[in-house]
């Protein structure tokens, strides 16, 4: 017998697209769940932002996946997991909520050897250090040097990922990382943004073989499988109706399905696509 609550989807946020990399981990992971997304696509980027504003955004996505329906929250944003994950959970305290933060930096653990470790992100993760807190707490012996990448998400929404100008501006925003004096010992490179994966073959360019690089979006949903195990949520394979994969905007479905295609690996039908206003 199966209890309502199973039936609900999995709730997942971000600004923009760069959370369909976590979605597409946890779709990887748990193919028979249901997922609603959620991406704040008219007020991405977050991460140049202050605390105190995006964890107004993040509270209105919260609560409007909420109120529609879900059993669990991923928050595949390392900007608002960074500066605000511990509100959440404090706010919506019956919702079982997962960041993106803890699991890059288990990830990134278990990558290094020499325990010298390169993260980037947006301005607000790096400036929150909670990479930095959520690696030491892991491993108190390490060196770790956070670079923040500005100009990513904006290449990432536009779909440049690939080209040239990604390639100059990535080389652009490393280069403190290769040429700091630990760079010898450097051997672990955290995409501390879920809208980093998407450069991921102009980085390992930039980069060499010199740096394992590594994501969040596995981690993030090895945990997540775990955390349902924990709390009863998760659907066996034989239970599950047809999953159904849904996707809120807060601006044009048209622009979001064009670069979605990239980060998700496939189309997103139009009728899944709803755009929604949080007033
Ligand atoms: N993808 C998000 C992150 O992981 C947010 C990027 C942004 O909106 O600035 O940090």
């Amino acid at each position: 017998m199966i209890t309502p609550k199973l039936d609900l989807p999995i709730g997942v946020f971000d600004s923009g697209v760069g959370g369909l990399t976590v979605l597409r981990a946890l779709y990887d992971m748990l193919p028979q769940e249901s997922y609603l997304y959620l991406g704040d696509t008219a007020r991405v980027p977050y991460g140049i932002k202050s605390p105190e504003t995006i964890t107004r955004y993040a509270e209105q996505a919260a609560s409007t996946l909420i109120k529609r329906g879900i059993k669990l929250l991923v928050v595949a944003c390392n900007t608002v997991t960074a500066v605000c994950l511990k509100h959440l959970q404090e706010v919506y305290v019956d919702l079982p909520i997962i960041g993106v933060v803890e699991p890059g930096a288990k990830a990134a653990v278990r990558a290094s050897v020499t325990g010298h470790i390169a993260v980037i992100g947006t301005e607000a993760t790096v400036n929150a250090q909670s990479y930095q807190r959520a690696i030491r707490q892991l491993r108190n012996d390490t060196n770790i040097i956070a670079q923040s990448c500005g100009l990513l998400v904006a290449l990432a929404e536009e779909g440049w990922t690939d080209d040239t100008i990604a390639e100059a501006t990535v080389r652009r925003y490393l280069e403190p990382i290769l040429h700091s004096p630990a760079n010898g010992a450097v051997d672990c490179l955290v995409l501390g943004c879920t809208h980093y994966p998407a450069f991921l073959p102009v980085i390992k360019n930039v980069v060499g073989d010199r740096m394992h690089i590594v994501d969040s979006a596995k981690t993030t949903a090895e945990m997540t499988a775990e955390l349902m195990q924990l709390k009863n949520l998760a659907i066996e394979k034989d239970q599950a109706d047809l999953p159904r994969m849904n996707f809120l905007v807060t601006d044009s479905p048209l622009r979001f399905s064009r670069t979605a295609k990239q980060f998700l690996g496939w189309e997103i039908p139009d009728s899944s696509i709803t755009m929604i206003d949080f007033h």
